[in-house]
This record gives structure tokens, sequence and C-alpha cells, in this order.
């Protein structure tokens, strides 16, 4: 059978193979991965079956059958794997922009019954269709930005019946369109405001009454903000070896604004994840590093910090140095992050957190899809990986984040198939 796709001439092709298996890449690897230059790439049946210099091309396997497509000395890599969203929410938060803008903090609006609060009325407000249309036209957004991959959490419903809708969406909204969607768990965001004060209560109530109406199948991973006004580290852990117990895999936010150990109790339990972090110092990063072996993932996530008027972002170099594995994701949500430009984001990582492009492009693509166990599927170029390919308008890879908030991306594949 001959290629179905081919992307030759190639000027750059960033692999992201690293050299460690099995593990998402840390410390120098994040950087230590081979770019072919002068390459091309070739997809048979939706994945990628060769790549290699142009002179190594089996001509013999290009026939008129092959969809041919001329990468015309230009940067080809990996689809960008989104692993942490709130892809499924009704209306905006515009208003609360402004009151952010006269000063008023995350945590001043949060406690006023505004914020994530404010987010839930207008979820439950909406209808199914709303919410699948809404989660349609972001994923649309997502793709013209060579993201293929989308991990979406729920949490906007924090009530039994809505939260299962936001998953159910979240499923639809894969099954509609070529974008990959992963579902996350996220019932536990904030207490329920039909809970306000009982924390312990709204997340038993999760484990008895959604939990188990959830198949980790289909929704590998539950998530719980650990945070002054969300959930305290003790319940957090409690809900989280609870959610463990029932087969799921483990992600937490935690350090966004408070150092409170959130990220390493989880991590303790086996996270895959410890997302945002911005409090997580090195030396508790050198320590999550050593005791999971480097299998937790942190997701650090820089237009937060940016959206929200912090300074505070979290020491991503630190963290590469310390050997902890890094990945870099938007956040977006109607709250702290509404953009869906993760290349902003990759820019933002490099000028605030100290990262590389090297390593920033390795983060948004391979360990991003670790962080949401996707890596046997996508995040680098190797035979038996889904074709998930960008042609950008980038002759080097330096380029990427320099074009501050750009999108170099000229074409996108997804499964083999050119969107
Ligand atoms: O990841 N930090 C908690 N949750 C989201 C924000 C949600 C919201 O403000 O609506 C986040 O930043
Ligand atoms: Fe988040």
């Amino acid at each position: 059978m001959p290629y179905s796709l081919l992307i030759h001439n190639c000027g750059q092709l960033l692999t992201m193979v690293g050299t460690a298996a099995q593990r998402p890449l840390a410390g120098l690897q994040l950087r230590d991965w081979p770019i072919l230059e002068n390459a091309f790439i070739a997809c048979k049946n939706g994945q990628i079956v060769a790549l290699g210099p142009m002179a190594a091309l089996d001509k013999a396997q290009v026939t008129a059958d092959t969809q041919v497509l001329d990468a015309q000395g230009q940067v080809v890599m990996p689809g960008l794997v989104e692993c942490h969203t709130h892809l499924v929410f009704g209306g905006n938060r515009a208003h609360e922009f402004q009151r952010k803008l006269h000063g008023e903090t995350y945590l001043d609006i949060l406690a006023s019954g505004g914020g994530i609060l404010s987010t839930v009325r207008a979820t439950r407000a909406a209808s199914a269709a709303e919410l699948l249309d809404n989660a349609l036209h972001h994923l649309a957004g997502f793709r013209q930005y060579g993201i293929t991959t989308v991990e979406a959490k729920s949490g906007y419903g924090l009530e039994a019946e809505t939260e299962l809708q936001l998953v159910q969406v979240a499923q639809e909204a894969g099954r509609r369109q070529s974008v990959r969607v992963v579902p996350t768990f996220l019932g536990a965001h904030v207490p329920g405001p039909e809970y306000k004060g009982r924390p312990t209560d709204y997340l038993q109530m999760l484990v008895r009454d959604v939990l188990p109406q959830l198949s980790p199948a289909d929704v590998p991973f539950v998530d719980i903000f650990c945070e002054e006004g969300a959930f305290a580290v003790a319940e957090a852990r409690q809900y989280l070896m609870q959610a463990q117990a029932l087969g799921f895999g483990l992600k937490i936010h935690a350090e966004q604004l408070h150092d409170l150990g959130g990220c390493e109790m989880a991590a303790a339990l086996g996270a895959v994840s410890i997302d945002h972090a911005d409090y997580l110092t090195p030396a508790a990063a050198a320590r999550i590093a050593t005791q999971t072996q480097g299998q937790t993932v942190a997701v650090l996530l820089p237009l937060v910090p940016l959206f929200l008027r912090q300074e505070r972002y979290a020491p991503g170099r630190a963290f590469i140095d310390a050997g902890l594995p890094v990945a870099v994701s938007t956040d977006f949500n109607p709250g702290s992050c509404p953009s869906k430009n993760l290349w902003l984001a990759l820019s933002v990582a490099c000028l605030k957190m100290g990262f590389t492009a090297k390593e920033v492009l390795a983060a948004a693509t391979i360990n991003a899809a670790w962080s949401i166990g996707q890596q046997q599927h996508c995040g680098s170029l190797e035979p038996g990986k889904r074709a998930d390919l960008l042609l950008l308008d980038v002759r080097d890879y330096q380029e990427i984040p320099y074009w501050l908030g750009e999108n170099p991306v000229r074409s996108v594949v997804i499964g083999g198939h050119l969107q």
C-alpha cells in the first residue's frame, strides 16, 4: 500500500522524540531532541509510518494515490496538545474583567459570589445545545491554532446532573469534529452554592452520586481545585484517594495563589499532573521529581498570572533544572484565561518562566501528551503515532515563540487528514 500522505521539503522537522523511554522529558532531555533538516514525513491509515532526510524517502511508496504536501522549506511539527482547559461553559466574564482592572483580585471576586460561581449560574441556565455550540466554536478556534488534542474539564455545574451533562457535552463535541477531546471530571472546582460552608458534604455527594456514573475508560482523570475559597489539602487528599479507588487517574489545581502543599500531596498519590504551581518552590519541585521518579508533570499556565494581573509566575526554569517534567497550556476558561492562543502562552512561558524555544515546544507537545495520558497517540513524530501534524509559516523553530501573539500555522493535519 502506498503512502496516503507525504509532507516533503520540511526545512526543519521537529520530532520531540526524547531519549528517555516511558517518561515525560525532564531536565536536559526537554531540549535534547532531534530536529531533522531537509526532511520528509509519511503516513498511512492515519498514522505516521516513516520520517527522515529527503534522501531516504522511498519513492516507490509515493503513487498517484498519495496526497503530497510541500512544506517549502519551512517548519513541520506535531500538533499541539492543549492539556488543561475548561472547555464547556455558558456566558462570559467580561464584566468581571472590568472589576479586575479596577483592582479587585480573583479571590475577592470569587468570595463576593462572582468568579467561578457566576459562570456556574450562566452554565446552569444554558441549554445542552447552547453548551455544545459554544464548545464546538472553541474547538474550531483551537484547531486554527494547530491544537489537535484538547483536554476538557467539567466544573461549572457543581451539581450532579449538570456536571454529568458537561462531561457529555465535551464527549459529544469530540465526536462532532476532528480535534480529539479528552474529558476530565472537575466537579470539585469549588463547593456548589447549595453546599456553601460544607465542602466535605459536597465532595461526599460527588463520590456517592457522580463518580460511579463515570467510567475511567471514557473520563480518565478526576481533578480538584485546592486553594483558599475552594478545597483544603486534607479535603482534596481524601477525595482524590476515593477517586483513585474507583480507578480514575488524578490531577490537581494547586499552588495557584498560595503555597498550601497541594502539589506535593497529589504527586505523592501518583497524580499524572499538578497544574498551575505558580507558588510551588524549587525545593518542593525537586522533592516531587525524586519521589515520583519523573512521572508527574507540572502543567504551567503562563497566561493565567498575566490575565489575573499577578506578578508571580511558576519558576519554570528552576523546575526544569530540578528535573521536574513540565508542560505548558493555556488553561482556557472564562475567568482566568479567555484565550485559546497556546502560541502566546509559549512566548510568555519563555519571557516570564525562563523556558528556551526547544523546551517550550516539547512542553506543549510530548510532555503535554504525557500529562493527559495520551503519549502513545500524540505529541511526537514517531512511526505508529497518529498523524497529527502542523505545517508552519516559519523557517526556524526559534521564530515560533519570537513572533509574539501570532499564529504560525499554515496547515493542520489530524489523523492523516488535511483540515
Ligand atoms: O484553572 N483555578 C481554578 N479554576 C480555573 C479558573 C476558573 C474560573 O475562574 O472560572 C483555573 O484558573
Ligand atoms: Fe484550570
